[in-house]
């Protein structure tokens, strides 16, 4: 296991060294990891194009670092742990030997069906063991897997898949989600009626439903692997070749694929795992999230896994078949480390305390919260209820462009102040800027959250546009990566991340792009066109207020037209999508030159129509009159 940070000051040490000697900082960490060969130059960067190389030339596999470096005295040690969805229902251990012979297993199966280095791989299945299973299979031929959430609709997965050309999709016949059946095998169905580049489907069974299969298409899980060898050799990778594709919302268009490579994101998923949560030998980790975001990605599979760490994936979802399933699996396996997110949090607060109370909660050490800004009284519950006031909180700020953790306290090291993502990871240079992208220097400013040096995990690409990942990132502000977050430093130097300042919208820690709704409101046939912002919502964080102008309705017409472009929102993105609040209007609020105010709207939806600010470009300043009196909340004048 690499060294981690140990105290407050080692912090501010390794912090000074790594600004003052990035390269040589990284080096010290990435030595700690096995290569065929290693790296020529640690780095090469710029952010204008932008290229993005670190450990040139290494070569390494991202597997062999989580089997063969932890093996053999981790052979025996329980590697992952599944909690299913059923509490009645069996749990799976799987240790270090037995997942790393499905691996192998796996990936001979993915080499056999003539997937190589390279090729892209789908995967939507639910959160089972062979999840991890596959997509480190990937990772040890090279193959690039593109993880999908089981979530998603068709119209998603589909849009993915070609974006990306998979050349095959992994699933199960369905899935199980608190006392919901969803029949994941028909949706891919329906997906590939629009792919040309999948040729193969493997199907696990999971619930058993009866499905379709494809004859040559479709083949289960049980019969892909049936005599095929546990035993495979890594595929040697560069360390700048790619290792996985995964889908994100921007303020535009469909969502981007961003694009990881093995090298840097081996190293940073490690070191952040290990020091921000400060894991230790022997420890039970528990990270709540899905395997189809990020945090799934780095936090429950590559980081613990690469530290030979034990990781728990949890089918279900946190009230079922009661609010206290999270503290009971938190008794049954005695977790140390528990890391979740606010709006799990806050739905549970709601439930009251004793499905706390009545759980044996005194293995937890630390506790940690990420996809959202952590409000203070849901810290406080956490700290003191679920934490017992002994249990550092970490509050990680990241996202799915950043790899892994970047502003972050490091637990039980770094003083925690609710609210604050405190400051940030060894080689993270965080800088706040104005909108005219001038950087504010010293303590007490807020601006625009940008990060000024490279660091190993971060995104190199969108998959097949590099323009729209230079434009995205990296032209807002010269020389900067623009994250599309707002922050403010306080008078201590602390981080506190004030939300999105871009049309992205944070609906329970996952993003949904104000542009994808609309264009998914706007095929409703009696639509004529929609405004989609958020607005506070006490569980979610925010919730998703949509403004619409129609045809002339019918009165039958009227009373069903909001299910109707709910259902349609569900059906073309997800259910997670899903507008919470829509509104008729007349008309929306636009400029002279066409531009829909949307600062306005979101006002409105705030509840604040007190500081709308000039409305007097408006084209027909009547139009927001006649919102406000037909606001779906009580707006304050
Ligand atoms: C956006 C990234 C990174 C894992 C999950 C989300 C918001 C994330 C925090 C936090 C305040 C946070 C930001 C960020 N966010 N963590 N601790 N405090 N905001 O990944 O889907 O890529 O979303 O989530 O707005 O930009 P993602």
């Amino acid at each position: 296991m690499m060294k981690k940070i140990s105290s407050f000051v080692d912090y501010f040490q390794q912090y000074h060294e790594s600004v003052t000697d990035p390269e040589g900082y990284w080096a010290k960490i990435a030595e700690t990891f096995n290569w065929h060969k290693k790296w020529d130059k640690v780095l090469d960067w710029n952010f204008k194009e932008p290229k993005i190389n670190w450990f040139i030339n290494g070569k390494l596999n991202i597997t062999e670092n989580i089997f063969e470096r932890n093996l053999p005295a981790r052979k025996d040690q329980v590697a992952l742990i599944w909690e299913p969805n059923d509490p009645k229902g069996k749990e799976i251990k799987l240790t270090y030997g037995e997942l790393f012979e499905k691996v192998c297993q796996f990936a001979n199966a993915l080499k056999k069906s003539g997937i190589k280095k390279g090729d892209r791989v789908a995967i939507y299945l639910p959160m089972v063991p062979e999840l991890p299973i596959s997509m480190l299979a990937c990772a040890r031929i090279g193959a690039v897997h593109s993880i999908v959430f089981a979530g998603f609709s068709a119209t998603s997965l589909s849009d993915r898949i070609n974006d990306s050309k998979c050349n095959m999709v992994i699933t199960a016949d369905g899935l199980f989600r608190g006392n919901k059946n969803v029949h994941l095998k028909s949706i891919v169905d329906e997906a590939l009626l629009s792919c040309d580049s999948v040729e193969h489907v493997v199907v696990l069974k999971r619930t058993g439903d009866p499905i379709e299969m494809k004859a040559g298409r479709d083949i289960w899980w049980s019969d892909f692997i049936a005599g095929v060898s546990t035993v495979n050799k890594a595929e040697v990778m560069d360390s700048e070749d790619t290792l996985f594709i995964l889908y994100t919302s921007g303020s535009t268009g469909k969502p981007k694929g961003v694009l990881h490579t093995v090298g840097g994101y081996m190293v940073f998923a490690e070191y952040t795992f290990l020091n921000v949560f400060q894991y230790n030998e022997g420890d039970i980790y528990w990270c709540t999230a899905d395997i189809g975001w990020v945090t799934g990605h780095t936090y429950i599979v590559y980081g613990p896994l690469l530290a030979g760490g034990t990781s728990i994936m949890f089918e279900g979802i946190p009230t079922y078949p009661d609010p206290g399933r999270f503290w009971e699996v938190v008794d049954k396996y005695k977790v140390n480390q528990f890391y979740t997110a606010p709006t799990a949090i806050r739905a549970l607060i709601a439930q009251g305390d004793e499905w706390v109370r009545s759980k044996d909660l005194s293995s937890l050490k630390v506790l940690g919260s990420v996809g959202e800004p952590i409000n203070e009284e849901a810290w406080r519950w956490y700290h003191d209820l679920v934490g017992k006031g002994k249990c550092p909180i970490v509050d990680t700020w990241w996202q799915t462009e950043t790899g892994g953790i970047l502003i972050t306290p490091l637990a039980g090291i770094t003083p925690t102040k609710p609210s604050f993502a405190t400051l940030p990871l060894p080689g993270v240079q965080p800088v706040i800027v104005d909108n005219e992208g001038k950087v504010l220097e010293g303590n007490n400013v807020q601006g625009n959250l940008c990060i000024k040096f490279p660091w190993p995990g971060m995104i190199r690409t969108t998959y097949g546009d590099h323009e729209r990942c230079r434009i995205n990132y990296f032209s807002t502000y010269r020389n900067l990566y623009f994250t599309g977050d707002g922050a403010k430093r306080d008078e201590e130097g602390y981080y506190r991340i004030l939300g999105r300042v871009d049309d992205v919208i944070n609906v329970s820690g996952h993003r949904i792009g104000t542009a994808e709704v609309e264009d998914a409101i706007n095929q409703h046939p009696k639509v004529v066109e929609s405004a989609v912002v958020g607005y506070p919502h006490e569980i979610k964080g925010s919730g998703i207020y949509a403004y619409v102008t129609c045809d002339a309705l019918s009165e039958d017409e009227a009373r069903t037209i909001e299910k109707e472009i709910t259902d349609l929102v569900s059906k073309i993105i997800g259910p997670i999508a899903k507008p919470d609040k829509i509104q008729l209007v007349a008309g929306l609020p636009k400029t002279r030159s066409g531009k829909i105010m949307r600062r306005i709207l979101r006002k409105i939806g705030e509840g604040d129509a007190t500081s709308l600010g000039d409305t007097s470009t408006l084209l027909d300043p009547g139009v927001v009159e006649d919102i406000i009196r037909g606001a779906k909340v009580d707006v304050k004048r």
